[in-house]
C-alpha cells in the first residue's frame, strides 16, 4: 500500500515539474551521438506546447557549424522520438553540439536547445542507456545498425519502469 502510494506521488510529481515544457532527453551531455551511424533524438513530447518543429544541428564553435543546419523539416511532437540517420546528420566528430527544436516557419524562434553533447566516432560505444539494443550494454555502433523498434523501450536514467509508461515512453 505505502509503496503504491509512494509510486503513484513520484509519477505525479514528475508529471507536474515537467507540465507544459519542451526539453530534448537525448542527446545531452552524458547521452552522446555516434559518427556516421544511427541515433537516437528524444524529447518530453507529453509536456511540449508545440505540436509540431524544425529540428536543428547546432555548434558552439562557428569553425565547426557556422549556423545550425536542419535536418528534420517538420518533426511532429506526437512522435515523442526520432532515429536520426548518418544521411541526416553527417557531422565530423566533435564537442559543442546542440539540438534545436525550432518553430518550423521561423528557425530563429528557437523552442528549446539541448545540452551541449558530443558527436565521438565511428566505432565508439552507444551510451547504455540511450543504446538502440538496449539489451546489450557496450554494443558497438555500426553504420548499419537496428532501427528505432527499440526505442519504444528506451528508458531515460533515473526514471521508473511505472514513470516511463506514464508519459508513454513505454508501451505498457
Ligand atoms: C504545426 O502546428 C501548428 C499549431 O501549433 C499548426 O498550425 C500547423 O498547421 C502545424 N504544421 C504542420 C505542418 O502540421
Ligand atoms: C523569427 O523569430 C525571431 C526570434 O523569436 C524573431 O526575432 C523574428 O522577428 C522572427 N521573424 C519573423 C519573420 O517572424
Amino acid at each position: 500500500m505505502f509503496s503504491r502510494i509512494a509510486l503513484v506521488s513520484t509519477v505525479a510529481a514528475f508529471v507536474g515539474a515537467a507540465s507544459a515544457q519542451l526539453t530534448i532527453t537525448t542527446p545531452s551531455a552524458n547521452l552522446w551521438w555516434v559518427g556516421q551511424s544511427l541515433n537516437t533524438l528524444a524529447w518530453t513530447c507529453s509536456s511540449s506546447p508545440y505540436q509540431n518543429f524544425t529540428v536543428l544541428l547546432a555548434n558552439s564553435n562557428p569553425a565547426v557549424l557556422s549556423a545550425p543546419i536542419a535536418i528534420i523539416a517538420v518533426q511532429y511532437n506526437y512522435d515523442c522520438s526520432e532515429t536520426i540517420t548518418q544521411q541526416q546528420a553527417s557531422q565530423a566528430p566533435g564537442t559543442g553540439y546542440t539540438i534545436q527544436l525550432a518553430n518550423t516557419l521561423n528557425s530563429t524562434d528557437v523552442y528549446t536547445t539541448s545540452e551541449p553533447f558530443e558527436i565521438k566516432a565511428l566505432g565508439a560505444s552507444y551510451p547504455a542507456s540511450a543504446s538502440p539494443s538496449a539489451t546489450s550494454s557496450g554494443s558497438t555502433a555500426q553504420s548499419s545498425g537496428k532501427t528505432g523498434g527499440a526505442l519504444s523501450t528506451y528508458i531515460p536514467v533515473g526514471m521508473s519502469m511505472a514513470a516511463a509508461i506514464a508519459l508513454g515512453l513505454v508501451v505498457a
